[in-house]
């Protein structure tokens, strides 16, 4: 696609995709390369602007990542941030050392109104610092345009070649007016138009895949997760009969979530295609039965998964394409973009035989999750489907712990439905970012009907996270809980007691196998 393009070059820092994030939602398209991409690469890019991440390193220690005197001298702006700010003063001849004060946290900066980088910016602005090095002097041709008690070069620009470092994080919600300052660089000095929008992303995209797929044939294994779901929508915009969407039912989804799926995206939905839902739980339950250790259930329900979908390809016959809801973030954290450690190679069909000869179509490839939701509803998808919190993708079976039994699958599916009705009811859906319930395979003694009563507890779990990898306890309010514990006593057979999870991860993770 042809947009105007800013790069992000990545130095290892933990924020580099939130930057990416910012910049995008000042309507400007960027990507995340690596630090080590070849500066040839980068001119054929034709970006407009150049943003530098922060990073963990020491830019003036030999084997630190570093980048070319060039890359200041394509005529492009760059705006430094932390390390990236450091990096450029060091290349050009400033001087970065060991600060004798390590400024962390929210801190107040004076700023230079006059800069293009901070126009419309108080002049007193609390932003976020993280840093044990600092810039003790700019390089030369530069203005410092920004202070702090600690730090006596917090912004410094070269306004004629567009070079702008800051030392502080922007793209952090606590610099209060970092959003402001982005858009002042993408919008104002890189002269960004702004044209990267969901309308026009679609219409581009619903281009692209009829150009790509032609009269071909193309399946999708559609979850009923916000991206095969946005996926699907978006190529039955495109390519309408030829999009054949398999639902697999596997018997381990929430509550009514089989018929949700299958009421949007089946025969009396509102999109044109073919779908058809497999309905496999018998299958599923089958092969589970007596299985305790977890990585071996969620190795049985992904490669059952397989075989099916594999099993319902064949029937179709002659596919050309496979269609995957690939989204950004999987791209970088397969360490196909970025400098980020590979933290999961994303395989939403892995282990599919070679022999099933597909070419791959990944229409969200280049969006980030909260773009995926977005492109969800200009597609007119459910807000509920488009909002749905992380769910695995081996469903409640990992949450009905050790070996799975149907009546116990029944008491997390119920339990579950309870939970997410209260926390809705209670405005907390919108604010937690993931919570479920989880039943063990033991029972406790309980007292029911003035008899004895010998049956398993519900442990309910609600949790706060950025990006899954630490998580807080959501603090739910005691009348909250009260009423669901009430009615999962009530309503929930087979249960006599409801525990709350207090662990936050670490030490533990979110899901209990
Ligand atoms: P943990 O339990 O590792 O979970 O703290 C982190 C996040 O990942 C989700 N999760 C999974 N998602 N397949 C998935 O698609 C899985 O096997 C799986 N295991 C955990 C979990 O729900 C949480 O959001």
């Amino acid at each position: 696609m042809d947009h105007e393009k800013v790069i992000v070059i990545d130095f290892g820092g933990q924020y580099n995709q939130l930057v990416a994030r910012r910049v995008r939602e000042c309507n400007v398209y960027c990507e995340i390369y690596s630090y080590k991409t070849d500066i040839a690469q980068i001119k054929a890019m034709n970006p407009k602007g150049i943003i530098l991440t922060g990073g963990p390193n020491s830019c003036y220690e030999a084997d630190s990542p570093t980048c070319s005197k060039e890359l200041f001298e394509l005529g492009v702006p760059v705006l430094g941030l932390c390390y990236g700010a450091q990096l450029m003063m060091h290349v050009l001849g400033g001087k970065v050392e060991k600060a004798p004060v390590r400024e962390y946290g929210k801190t107040e900066v004076m700023v230079d109104t006059s800069s293009p980088l901070f126009t419309g910016v108080s002049e007193n602005t609390i932003c976020w610092m993280s840093h044990f090095d600092y810039i003790s002097k700019a390089a030369p041709g530069f203005n410092i345009v920004a202070h702090t008690a600690d730090c006596p070069v917090a912004a410094a620009e070269n306004q004629e070649k567009g070079l702008f470092a800051i030392q502080f994080h922007p793209e952090v919600l606590h610099t209060q007016e970092g959003t402001k300052m982005l858009h002042n660089f993408v919008r104002g000095i890189c002269g960004c138009e702004g044209t990267w929008r969901m309308d026009s992303f679609v219409e581009n995209t619903v281009k692209e895949i009829r150009e790509k797929v032609g009269n071909g044939k193309v399946l999708l294994a559609l979850s009923g997760g916000v991206d095969s779901s946005v996926a699907a929508g978006l190529l039955s915009r495109a390519i309408g009969k030829q999009l054949t969407c398999v639902f697999v039912d596997h018997g381990l989804l929430r509550k009514n979530e089989g018929d949700e799926v299958e009421e949007v995206f089946g025969p009396n939905g509102q999109f044109d295609l073919n779908f058809i839902r497999v309905n496999a739980q018998d299958r599923y339950y089958g092969k589970l039965a007596g299985v305790t250790e977890p990585e071996h259930k969620r190795k049985i329900i992904g490669e059952e998964f397989i075989r099916v979908f594999e099993e319902e390809a064949k029937k179709i016959g002659a596919v050309d394409f496979l269609a995957q809801g690939t989204i950004y973030p999987d791209v970088v954290e397969s360490g196909l973009g970025g400098e980020s450690a590979v933290i999961k190679s994303h395989h939403n069909v892995g282990g599919l035989p070679e022999d099933l000869q597909f070419e791959l179509v990944e229409p969200l490839r280049q969006l980030f999750k909260d773009e995926v939701r977005a492109c969800g509803l200009e597609l007119g998808l459910p807000y509920e489907m488009v909002y749905r919190q992380p769910f695995p993708g081996p469903g409640l079976g990992v949450r009905c712990l050790g070996a799975i039994t149907r009546d116990r699958l029944e008491a997390v599916r119920e339990s579950d439905a309870i939970l997410r009705e209260e926390f809705q009811l209670a405005g907390l859906d919108k604010k937690v970012w993931q919570y479920f319930t989880v039943v063990p395979d033991f029972k406790s003694v309980g007292v029911r009907d003035n008899a004895r009563s010998f049956e398993w507890p519900v442990i309910i779990r609600a949790v706060n996270t950025i990006d899954a990898m630490t998580a807080t306890i959501e603090q739910v309010e005691w009348p909250v809980l009260m009423k669901i514990t009430d009615r999962i006593l009530k309503e929930v057979k087979h249960v006599n007691r409801v525990c709350y999870d207090m662990s936050p991860k670490p030490n533990a993770t979110i899901e209990w196998e």
